[in-house]
């Protein structure tokens, strides 16, 4: 029998062809919907699926799991996060759940160096201006920002994105910093970052980057007490998960020029950005397009494709997140 694949958004590249030259039946979003499907639509849109092609912004926890119902294999996440699936009650079920590694790090690396100089650089805030027809002509003393060249580039989250945003910092001849309890040698030879405790990598870095996923060791891992340490000239850049920051801490510290600026492509309660963050001037706020690159984005969707098949022909899949799935007996 063919199996059955519910895809929760259209999205780019050759996903379609792929699954449907493999013999899939796939149940797709209404023609013309390009929005998160709302809870009741998601629930009832997985039911009876063998696998499902998900969004980051799609949950996936014991109540989805029991709508979509025992025949589910795969769970695969169009994104490199996947704190949206309850990975543990998926694997009760054998349920595989995969992610998207690897072909998006250098898109969210550039966002990341593109926040970082926007924030540092005044762009956002200059640019507004320039369009209210507040540009009168060059002068001497608009718009001054931060120098980047020799600064110290502080890395949260020394992973595949961490290195490639670290790499990227050759250009400017900084000293970068990353804070880990046991060290990473990959890292340290890629990139020459030197390990420190956190308190030191905060109170030192001009450029502090989180790359963070969200799990409990880092939610709010920057709030007021992290803030009070920065530097006032820091600029903080956020492109992993938004629940990283305490966006209500951050807020004040922008407000309060305890640090100059900051550059989010994440947020704590996504769409929703916390009260205040929209009226200053000092932050660079884009609305979660890190992947957001046309080769990026067709290589996550010809990833999660792989594997779907991969699960529902009963083989491991190659970008398995919950390592301790087994197949379901029978598949
Ligand atoms: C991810 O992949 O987790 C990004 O946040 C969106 O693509």
């Amino acid at each position: 029998m063919s199996p059955l694949i519910a895809v929760t958004r259209r999205i780019t590249g050759q996903w379609e062809e792929r699954l449907r030259a493999a013999g899939c039946e796939l149940r797709l979003p209404p023609a013309g919907a390009d929005a998160p499907m709302p809870r009741p639509q998601l629930l009832e849109h997985i039911k009876g699926a063998d696998g499902v092609l998900a969004m980051l912004t799609d949950r996936f926890d014991a109540e989805a799991f029991d709508a979509a119902g025992p025949q589910l294999r795969v769970v695969a996440n169009y994104a490199v996060g996947f704190n949206n699936i309850d990975t543990a009650e998926a694997t009760r079920r054998g349920v595989a759940v995969t992610n998207t590694p690897d072909v998006l790090t250098a898109a969210t690396a550039d966002i990341a160096w593109a926040l970082l100089m926007a924030s540092a650089r005044r762009l956002g805030e200059s640019e507004r201006d320039l369009r209210a027809g507040k540009f009168h002509g060059w002068g001497p003393n608009d718009y001054l920002g931060m120098d980047l060249d020799g600064k110290t580039l502080g890395i949260l989250g020394p992973g595949r994105i961490g290195t490639v945003i670290a790499k990227r910092s050759i250009g400017w001849d900084m000293k970068v910093l990353y804070a880990h309890p046991t060290g990473k040698p990959d890292f340290e030879r890629e990139t020459g970052a030197k390990n420190v405790a956190l308190d030191q990598l905060l109170r030192e870095s001009d450029f502090i980057v989180s790359a963070l996923p969200l799990n409990d060791r880092t939610k709010h891992l920057i709030g007021a007490p992290q803030f009070a340490i920065m530097k006032k000239t820091a600029v903080l850049v956020s492109v992993g998960r938004g629940p990283v920051i305490d966006e209500a801490a951050l807020v004040t510290a922008l407000r309060e020029k305890q640090i100059f600026a900051a550059g989010l492509d994440v947020y704590e309660f996504e769409p929703k950005l916390a009260d205040g963050l929209m009226q200053l001037e000092n932050a660079v706020l884009l609305p979660h397009i890190g992947s957001g690159s046309v080769g990026a984005r067709a290589d996550m969707a010809i990833m999660a494709v792989d594997n779907i098949l991969a699960a529902v022909s009963g083989k491991r899949p190659p970008q398995l997140v919950n390592s301790d799935w087994q197949p379901k007996t029978g598949a």
